[in-house]
C-alpha cells in the first residue's frame, strides 16, 4: 500500500493500553493521565480482526506498544494469534523492561521476535525521578534477560534530557562493546508534559561519545528494518550506538507506519491531531470491505511531514505519549 508521496505503509504501532508503571516526567504529570475507560478499549478479539484486514492491504510488521503493554493481561497469547496472521512476519514491543525479565522467554516462545527497552539514565536515582519511582534494577534485568532468550535486536531507547551523564555514556559504551545492543539516542519531543529540559544535541552526544576514548564513531547499516534511526560502531564492538532525530533531521520522507490506540483510533501520523474510528466502525458489525475503506483513507490522509524544528516550540498534539504509544 502506497500513500500519496510513494511511502510504502507495511508498519503498524499497536497501543494494548493507556496503562502504564511508570510516569515518565517527559510522558505524564505525576498524577498521571485521564484513563480510558475499559470499555473503550478493544479487546484481542477486535484488535485481531483489524490486524486480519490490516496484514491484507500490506502490513507485516506490529510493534506492540502502550502506556506499557506488559501491564495488560493476556499479551503472551495475543501474541502468540498475531504470529499465526499470515502477512505478519515481524512483531516487535516497546517496553519500559521493568516486567520484562520474568516474561521474556514466554513472549519469545509465543513468537515476540524483539524488543525494544527505554532506558534513559542508568544512574538508580535519576532513573527513579524521571520515571518517577522506577528501579532501573528491573529494568536492568529485562534487557539482560532479553539478550538471554534471544529477543534480538535489543535496541534501547534513551530521550536526550538534562539528566543525561558522561556516566551513563560510559556505561552505554561498554554494553556495546560487549553486548550485541544498538542503544539508540532520541531527541527530546516536546508532546504534552516538558517537566525535564531537553538534553545534549545529538552533534554534542556524538563528540562525548569519542572523547571517551574507545575509537571514532564510523556509519553502519541498520541492524533490522529501515527505521528512522542512524547507526554507528565503535571499533571492535558487538553492538551500535544510534541516533533518532524527530526535530534536527526529519524522516517523515521515509515513513511506513500507521498507529492504533488503545480505543480503536488510527492515526496516519503521531503528531497530528488526525485519527479515524476503528472501534465504532467494529463494534456496529462493519464489513471487511469497510474497514479496508477506513485504513485506506487513513494512508490517504498521512501528511507529508511534520513542522516540529530546534527553534520551535512545543507540539499541538492533544493525546500525551502513553495515549498513542510513542
Ligand atoms: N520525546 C521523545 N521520546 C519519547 N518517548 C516518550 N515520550 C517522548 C518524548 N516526548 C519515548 C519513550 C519510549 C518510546 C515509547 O517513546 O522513551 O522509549
Ligand atoms: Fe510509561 Fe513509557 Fe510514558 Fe514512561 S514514557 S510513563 S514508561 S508510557
Amino acid at each position: 500500500m502506497f500513500d500519496c508521496y510513494q511511502r510504502t505503509i507495511n508498519y503498524l504501532r499497536v497501543s494494548v493500553t493507556d496503562r502504564c508503571n511508570f510516569r515518565c516526567m517527559y510522558c505524564m504529570p505525576s498524577q498521571g493521565v485521564q484513563l480510558l475507560d475499559h470499555s473503550d478499549i478493544l479487546s484481542y478479539e477486535e484488535f485481531i480482526r483489524l490486524l486480519e484486514v490490516f496484514s491484507r492491504q500490506g502490513i507485516q510488521k506490529i510493534r506492540l506498544t502502550g502506556g506499557e503493554p506488559l501491564v495488560r493481561k493476556g499479551l503472551t497469547d495475543f501474541i502468540r494469534n498475531i504470529a499465526a496472521i499470515e502477512a505478519i512476519n515481524d512483531i516487535s514491543l516497546t517496553t519500559n523492561g521493568c516486567l520484562l525479565a520474568p516474561m521474556a522467554e514466554q513472549l519469545k516462545n509465543a513468537g515476540l521476535n524483539r524488543v525494544n527497552i527505554s532506558l534513559d539514565t542508568v544512574d538508580a536515582k535519576k532513573f527513579r525521578r524521571i520515571t518517577r519511582g522506577g528501579d532501573v534494577a528491573d529494568t536492568l534485568r529485562g534487557v539482560a534477560a532479553a539478550l538471554e532468550v534471544g529477543l534480538t535486536p535489543v535496541k534501547l531507547n534513551t530521550v536526550l534530557t538534562e539528566l543525561l551523564t558522561m556516566a551513563d555514556l560510559e556505561y552505554f559504551v561498554d554494553l556495546v562493546q560487549r553486548h550485541p545492543v544498538n542503544v539508540r539516542f532520541i531527541e527530546y519531543m516536546p508532546i504534552g508534559e516538558c517537566r525535564v529540559g531537553a538534553g545534549p544535541s545529538v552533534e554534542e552526544v556524538k563528540t562525548m561519545l569519542e572523547q571517551l576514548g574507545h575509537g571514532l564513531l564510523t556509519p553502519v547499516s541498520a541492524p533490522t528494518g529501515n527505521g528512522p534511526a542512524r547507526y554507528y560502531q565503535l571499533p571492535g564492538a558487538k553492538g551500535t550506538l544510534g541516533f533518532v532525530t524527530p526535530i534536527s533531521e526529519h524522516f517523515c520522507s521515509q515513513c511506513n507506519r500507521v498507529r492504533l490506540t488503545a480505543d480503536g483510533k488510527l492515526k496516519p501520523c503521531l503528531l497530528s491531531d488526525q485519527e479515524i474510528d476503528l472501534k465504532a466502525a467494529l463494534r456496529s458489525g462493519a464489513s471487511e470491505e469497510r474497514l479496508v475503506e477506513l485504513f485506506q483513507q487513513t494512508v490517504a490522509a498521512k501528511p507529508e511531514g511534520h513542522s516540529l524544528t530546534p527553534q520551535q516550540g512545543k507540539s499541538e498534539v492533544r493525546r500525551r505519549m502513553s495515549q498513542i504509544g510513542g
